[in-house]
């Protein structure tokens, strides 16, 4: 990418296109090393612009002809770049523009545009592909309708799929024939997609809420037919739980998924035409592992859900990208875990936001949720846009609840179907739901870097009272020296002797809702009433904000959250902190020359867990894992020994198995597989 030359592009500097497109009529006559294609763009001036040339973006391309309303433009008339498309003075009135282009796929090699995998036409065009297969106003708010016809050898590519539905198919000379597609909803560029191949094809349907026939279609290489059982199950599976949750029905008469072998993302959501990474699609029970069905399932959902949020509604420019993919990350993550264990996948998504997500946060390449400039948006596909940006919609969810939550994104359907939006006018959706000020929530998306809360809690037996008393930073970030407050939703309990949550009243007399203290000042306190017994603080349940906390929790606290906690996260993450703090020890003892201690209080801690036949499996086997390597350098943060991280992390898991492989024989047997 050659961010080396490019400007950057600045969020404000955001102007509205001066040109608009109505439709598309694709033509793509396939070969393996040129492809024609003509494109036919039906233009008019945007009512919102001044009188403007006509820039088309490019990239790498060669013009064949050009025409504008059915003539021919002279050479002086135009300048065409492999970059640009340029009509200096276009009339100011809606005009077609004819374009013919000769690509090459099989020398794309970048896997952006147009190019061949394994003998398979295919494209992928997010963010900026289109433009390596056409001259196009290629941003996502220019929103058109596409009709794509395709043609080829029918012995290289009996199967010819583009977005939307089929409209027309039939034989030609010379053993070529062609199919035409059409897609009905307007979309921008990079949601096109076209397919041309010998593929094999599983087929089912699904009867849509409304009670349509939709068609179902994954095609694969010949032979791997056998193994989209799971991707096909799935696929069903999330079509209906989107009716359920959210009231959105599937609006084509046909959905597609086409696995291939090479492909630079995990799969895309292009309109009716899914492109998928083929290890998100097969699976055989012989050889797949639970997490390779966790993550077809997972990723079959997201790419699925982008119908809705994405491409009914998609970005106004790519500053916003985390409207579409934060919110889908936050939708698939919720899919999974209604299907599955909901605390097992929460643990897992926190597992992994800490190790991928928060490291970015620390480091070089911090950036906000919604950055502001860029040279290179494909820079920007990163754990902080998709995996924080899913943790900042969590955010709302808990600070407004699940019913006016829903009630927002039904505004933001109602509201903005069929338009580009920004992540402001997502904003406001649930600010309008819920009659909550969401000006300060705003800096979630604009401050980059992990939150750090300090929690103090002090109990007074005379008063009857607990107070909490809560301080957070921010830390500098490249380009952020200085922060402000962020509001970070705090879910938590006060948990009685017996392992009962207390309840909660503060003492000003507000109650607190749902269990959540909301954060928003440096330093803040809180004071419960009518707390008869010093109490264990139970702190961030549910991972309910993305931040690095600090609590004065001693080690029997912790024992007896890992115990009783009613929230499994903290029950998790009791054990998780108890582990850090003895690692952590004999990192410093290691160091020393001295041997790794032991920890018997965990050991019996880990013990219950064990013994706990109401616990999930695949809970239990989270809570056996200790921290790892990683986790434990991050924690310690500099000045890191990876040999001692080692060696006392290897001396934790030898110790776990080897005083749990009797309990662990006694539960197997209590519980037949
Ligand atoms: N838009 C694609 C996705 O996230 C790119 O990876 O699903
Ligand atoms: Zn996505």
């Amino acid at each position: 990418m050659r961010t080396d030359i490019a400007q950057p592009i600045r969020l404000k500097d955001y102007r509205p296109p001066d040109w608009l497109v109505e439709t598309v009529h694709l033509d793509v006559s396939l070969h393996p090393t040129q492809t024609k294609v003509r494109a036919t763009l039906a233009l008019r001036p945007n009512p919102l612009a001044a009188a403007a040339p006509l820039v088309l973006d490019g990239d790498d391309l060669t013009l064949a002809s050009l025409k504008l309303d059915g003539t021919a433009l002279p050479a002086e008339s135009y300048a065409a770049t492999p970059d640009n498309l340029t009509i200096p003075q276009p009339p100011h009135r809606p005009f077609v523009l004819e374009i013919e282009t000769l690509v090459d796929p099989s020398a794309n090699t970048q896997l952006s545009g147009l190019y061949r995998s394994s003998g398979t036409y295919c494209t992928q065009c997010e963010a900026e592909g289109f433009r390596r297969i056409t001259y196009f106003p290629d941003r996502p708010d220019v929103m058109a309708v596409y009709t794509t016809r395709i043609e080829a050898d029918k012995k290289e590519a009996p199967v010819l799929l583009a977005n939307g539905n089929l409209t027309d198919s039939g034989e030609l000379p010379a053993g070529r024939h062609f199919a035409v597609w059409h897609d009905p909803h307007p979309k921008p560029a990079y949601l096109f997609a076209l397919v041309g191949g010998d593929l094999a094809c599983v087929e089912d349907k699904f009867r849509t809420m409304s009670g349509r026939d939709v068609k179902l279609r994954i095609y694969v290489e010949h032979g791997k037919e056998e193994r989209c059982g799971y991707a096909m199950d799935s696929l069903k599976r999330a079509m209906r739980w989107d009716e359920e949750k959210f009231g959105r029905e599937y609006d084509l008469e046909i959905f597609m998924i086409v696995a291939v072998s090479d492909f630079n993302m995990g799969a895309m959501e292009n309109k009716g035409l899914n492109v998928f990474n083929d290890k998100y699609v097969l699976a055989s029970a012989d050889t797949a592992t639970d997490g390779d069905f966790a993550g077809i399932e997972a990723v079959i959902a997201h790419e699925y859900f982008h119908n809705w949020t994405g491409n009914r509604i998609t970005c106004r420019d790519w500053f916003q990208l985390c409207l579409k993919e934060g919110l889908t990350v936050f939708r698939d993550q919720e899919f999974s875990a209604d299907m599955r264990s909901r605390p097992v996948k929460r643990i897992a998504d926190v597992r992994a936001l800490r190790a991928a997500q928060f490291v970015e946060d620390a480091g070089p390449l911090a950036h906000p949720v919604r950055p502001e400039t860029y040279k290179e948006i494909n820079n920007f596909y990163t754990a902080t846009v998709y995996e924080k940006g899913a943790e900042v919609v969590r955010m709302v969810l808990t600070l407004i609840g699940p019913e006016k939550f829903r009630a927002g994104m039904d505004l933001y359907f109602t509201r903005h179907d069929g338009e580009a939006a920004t992540v402001e006018q997502f904003i406001q959706c649930f600010a309008d739901a819920s009659g909550r000020d969401m000006a300060q929530f705003m800096r979630w998306y604009s401050q980059a870097g992990t939150p750090e809360v300090t929690v103090a809690g002090r109990f007074d037996a005379a008063a009857k009272t607990f107070t909490l008393e809560a301080k957070q930073t921010v830390p500098p970030t490249p380009g952020q020296p200085d922060k402000v407050p962020m509001v970070i939703p705090l879910a938590l309990g006060l948990v009685g002797k017996n392992g009962r949550d207390l309840p909660l009243a503060l003492a000003d007399g507000r109650t607190i809702e749902r269990g959540v203290l909301v954060l928003s000042e440096p330093s803040q306190s809180a004071t419960f009433t009518g707390v008869a017994e010093r109490p264990v603080l139970s702190l961030n349940r549910g991972f309910s904000a993305p931040i690095q906390l600090d609590t004065d929790l001693n080690g029997d606290d912790l024992a007896f959250l890992a115990a009783h906690d009613r929230d499994p996260f903290n029950r998790w993450q009791a054990l998780q902190t108890i582990s850090m703090r003895l690692l952590i020890d004999n990192v410093e003892r290691l160091r020393a020359g001295k041997a790794p201690r032991s920890d018997d209080k965990l050991m019996v801690a880990l013990a219950a867990i064990l013994e706990d036949a109401k616990l999930e499996p695949a809970f239990v086997a989270l809570s056996l894992v200790p921290p790892g390597e990683g986790d434990v350098a991050r924690e310690i943060g500099r000045d890191i020994d990876p040999d001692a991280i080692f060696r006392a992390c290897k001396a934790l898991r030898a110790e776990i198995g080897e005083r749990s492989r009797r309990l662990y024989a006694r539960r197997k047997k209590r519980r037949p597989a």
